[in-house]
């Protein structure tokens, strides 16, 4: 994915500011910022959601070498492409349907249609996110779960068809520490199989861990953005550094 002098409004105010972004396949970019800095409306942007008053008025977003959007108007873009999972993961969900039925709708909506294979890949992706009772996850409502189950089986669903692209806002943010860990170590392996991981968060320990790239972003703008070990070790902004230093197991490492 790239990105190239993309900047957006809301109204009369400039949320995102002439921003370049590049991911290849396999990669995890982690932008991350203080709360209220653009990195919600930026996610939005590239996943098609952008709220309807909000403008784009420069730059473009290109998934491979297709624009995913022209103006204001975006492309349909395949869904098993790109696929995104939210802060909340009540918003992926149905509050009144089983979360099995919304699977088997998903895998519907993609051609999966044989009731076996569906039910084949629900097991081995529940599975795969640590979720071991999985009839009793399927047979459940939503609100019957918690947040970390519910956040496992929608970080399930939208990595099922290995997307080229996938956007996390927040993923990890609600979540006890354990369930962060796994969901950290499943994205690790999903861009060892190609998937291009862009995530959003103000966890700089998240995303110290797991990233390849981090872009900083301050304002609408990105301030700093390069390689992980560059961002991290050799911090150039004033911002950055002061990032760095409220993360007490960061400073650490970084002072020997
Ligand atoms: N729907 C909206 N209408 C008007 N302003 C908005 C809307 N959504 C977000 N904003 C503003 O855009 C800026 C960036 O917000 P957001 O992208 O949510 O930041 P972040 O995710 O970094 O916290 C903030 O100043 C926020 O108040
Ligand atoms: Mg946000």
């Amino acid at each position: 994915m790239s990105i190239e002098n993309l900047s957006i409004y809301y109204g009369e105010k400039c949320v995102v500011q002439h921003v370049d972004l590049s991911l290849k396949k396999g990669e995890i970019l982690t932008v991350v910022g203080e709360s209220g800095s653009g990195k919600s409306t930026l996610l939005s942007a590239i996943s098609g959601l952008l709220n309807s008053t909000a403008t784009i008025e420069t730059g473009t977003i290109y998934l491979e070498e297709t624009p995913l959007h022209e103006n204001k108007t975006m492309y349909r873009v395949n869904r098993k492409d790109m696929t995104m999972i939210f802060q909340n993961p009540g918003a992926f969900f149905n509050p009144m349907k089983k979360i099995g039925k919304q699977y088997e709708q998903y895998l519907c909506l993609h051609g999966v249609i044989d009731k076996q294979e569906q039910k084949h890949i629900q097991k081995m992706m529940l599975e795969k996110v640590h979720l071991c009772d999985v009839d009793r996850v399927l047979n459940a409502y939503p609100f019957e779960l918690s947040g970390g189950m519910q956040q496992r089986v929608s970080i399930a669903m939208a990595t099922t068809f290995k997307p080229k692209l996938l956007l996390a806002d927040e993923p990890t943010s609600a979540l006890d520490v354990t369930t962060q860990a796994d969901i950290v170590k499943h994205f690790i392996q999903l861009s060892k199989e190609e998937t291009a991981i862009l995530m959003v968060t103000h966890n700089m320990s998240v995303a110290s861990y797991l990233s390849d790239k981090i872009a900083v972003m301050k304002d609408g703008r990105i301030i700093e953005y390069g390689n992980r070990d560059d961002i991290i070790y050799r911090p150039k902004e004033a911002y950055t550094k002061a990032l760095i230093e409220a993360t007490p197991s960061l400073s650490e490492v970084e002072n020997g």
